[in-house]
């Protein structure tokens, strides 16, 4: 097993007004509905999706305008050196999500590792779990912070995390979440999304669907699909999260080790005790992941994308 990691902090009042996150998720909608990867090449106008929709400020070819405003966000960085004792904090993702609607929870997850060499451009995403869970590669993952900063208190919608691990009972960060933000390091972490919304339902949308403002002034915002305004209410109305996440390195040597010995794939699989031409094979994968199990909080709730 690897290195748990230690309980979140909870930052408040994170940024000074939050109408400029406001004004910031008006000027880059639209937004589209999550789930590609649960459900790929679906068809584009079956209504198969929740109301959650989602959107990238920063990836690694891309920054939106304005995004700095979280991207470089100074108390993150200072929370984050604290919390893993280290000097080099580098952020490289921001993105955004818009719930409503949902009346199961997310998924119960830890968030996808990366190590040395290897993350999803070259490695399948089951290997890079397989290789967190089996704690032989703890030297040479790339320690990743994460916060979630969240912009209303709607109905629903608390984060339920594991702050003591996977086989301690979770706590909850609900009901006061304007403004807050919850830091640490999701890729040891298990979290899900609580139901959001009053609980009638999960009405469905298609994969085309899109999330706007339709009036700035008045603060409301309406999903489109297939030509048909589907689903209108204040922002306020909406969970609306941000996630942030970045590099971490202890010091100058930490960074120039990650950087300049990367894994083989022959050499993770020989770890593994596996065979690297045989990871395309699902006999193989069954019994390599079945070796390191993933754990599963025992007081997950349902997901709603549970088959
Ligand atoms: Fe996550």
């Amino acid at each position: 097993m690897p290195h748990l990691a230690p309980p979140p902090i909870l930052l408040t009042d994170v940024l000074d007004e939050v109408g400029d996150a406001v004004e910031l998720l008006a000027r880059h909608a639209p937004y589209t509905p999550l789930g590609g990867w649960y459900n790929p090449g679906a068809d584009p106008t079956a209504k198969t999706r929740p109301m959650w929709f989602q959107n990238d400020w920063v990836h690694d070819t891309y920054t939106a305008p304005g995004s700095e405003l979280f991207l470089h966000h100074p108390d993150y960085i200072e929370a984050t050196k604290a919390y893993f004792d280290a000097e080099i904090v580098e952020p490289h993702s921001v993105y955004v999500n818009h719930m409503m609607a949902i009346d199961k929870a997310g998924p119960c997850h830890t968030d996808n590792p990366r190590f040395a060499g290897r993350d999803r451009a070259n490695t399948p995403m089951w290997v890079l779990r397989t290789m967190f869970w089996s704690g032989l590669f703890d030297d040479e993952a790339i320690p990743q912070a994460t916060a979630i900063w969240w912009l209303n208190d709607v109905d629903g919608g608390a984060l339920r995390y594991w702050p003591d691990g996977w086989d301690e009972p979770a706590v909850e960060h609900g009901g006061r979440m304007t403004n807050t933000a919850l830091l640490g390091d999701n890729h040891g972490m298990f979290h899900q999304v609580c139901a959001v919304g009053s609980g009638s339902g999960t009405p469905l949308v298609s994969p085309s669907a899109e999330l706007g403002p339709v009036d700035v002034a008045g603060g409301d915002w309406a999903i489109s699909d297939l030509g048909e305004q589907v689903f209108r209410a204040p922002l306020d109305e909406i969970r609306v999260s941000v996630l942030w996440k970045a590099d971490v390195f202890r010091d100058e040597a930490h960074r120039v080790q990650l950087r300049d010995q990367p894994l083989s794939l022959d050499a993770v699989a020989e770890r593994l005790g596996a065979d690297a031409d045989r990871f395309d094979d699902p006999d193989h994968q069954a019994e390599i992941v079945a070796r390191f199990p993933e754990p599963r909080p025992t007081d997950a709730l349902p997901s709603v994308y549970d088959r």
